[in-house]
């Protein structure tokens, strides 16, 4: 590891601030972090928030707030992701469906325009009081004005886990299909939660890392930058930078296991000066 040195923008967040090539992670409040950003120099936003839901991150995320207070606090993050997004850029909200809504109409309210509502298969739900069975989250996908980038994403022919043969006939297409793969849809059956604890960095979250990395697959090229506000267990920046993506977010709790993850899956060293591309995103000459 590089030997670790002093930066002034440091002095003017109250967390540390870890920083490595190609993205860095702030231990501390995303709207702090936002607060230094500079308007429309991100090109991505993924962000999978908490869902007030009583979730306990750790002793200072707060998951457990009155739905006014809540919605009041989404909108504080998400008009700023709005505010540090490119022309073209696109932004990504993971929640439950109740909370997809609304927080689709205040992004809506901000001016980005609507992509896709994505299905994202929830496993293993229970059926609760007189309503139906929540089988999926949403994944919101909006753009600021006209995408800048939409690359299209093929997935491999689906087939059954047990006996290996593909669920559906395919006709005189499956040759092609096979080799060339179907495209993507917006209902995403195949990116079941990750389970195993010996896979897991966090308890109370973590995404299938397929998530972020196909919604910034889709909708960046290499060398973009992408932000995510809730770093969690750090799924969105290692495949931003298994991608050659950079990668720029917050994690209020505990920063150790995304370095840790991202030190032994990907190869990164952290208290290294990022590059260009990233100092450049920070409202001042810090470095
Ligand atoms: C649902 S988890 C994100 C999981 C992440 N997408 C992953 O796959 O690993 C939400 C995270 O947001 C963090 N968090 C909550 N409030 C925050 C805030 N104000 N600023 C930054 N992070 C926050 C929580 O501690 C939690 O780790």
């Amino acid at each position: 590891m590089s030997k670790s040195r002093p930066n002034i923008l440091q002095k003017e967040l109250k967390g540390e601030l870890h920083t490595s090539k190609h993205g860095v992670i702030y231990h501390g409040d995303c709207l702090e972090l936002l607060g230094v950003i500079r308007s429309e120099s991100i090109d991505c936003v993924f962000a999978d928030p908490p869902f007030n839901l009583r979730k306990r991150y750790g002793p200072r995320a707060v998951d457990n707030t009155s739905a006014d207070k809540y919605s009041h606090w989404c909108e504080r993050w998400m008009s700023e992701c709005v505010r540090a997004l490119k022309p073209g850029g696109a932004i990504f909200v993971y929640h439950i469906t109740k909370w997809a809504l609304r927080l689709g109409s205040l992004i809506e309210n901000n001016g980005l325009v609507f992509r896709h509502w994505i299905a994202v298969s929830m496993k293993n739900n229970y059926p609760r009081g007189n309503g139906l069975y929540p089988a999926h989250y949403a994944l919101l996908y909006f753009t600021k004005g006209k995408p800048r980038v939409f690359n299209k994403l093929r997935i491999p022919i689906p087939a059954c886990r047990h006996c290996g043969k593909e669920i559906k006939d395919y006709g005189g297409h499956r040759g092609k299909l096979k080799e060339e793969g179907l495209n993507l849809s917006d209902f995403w059956e195949d990116t079941s939660p990750v389970r195993h604890r010996k896979f897991k960095k966090r308890e109370a979250n973590e995404l299938n890392p397929m998530i972020p990395e196909r919604a910034i697959l889709m909708s960046t090229k290499p060398e973009d930058i992408v932000f995510d506000p809730f770093g969690g267990g750090g799924s969105s920046y290692m495949v931003a930078e298994k991608n050659n993506r950079f990668w720029i977010g917050s994690e209020i709790e505990d920063c150790s296991p995304i370095l840790e993850r991202l030190e032994e899956q990907t190869g990164v060293t952290f208290n290294q000066i990022p590059e260009r591309r990233i100092t450049e995103v920070f409202q001042k000459q810090w470095w």
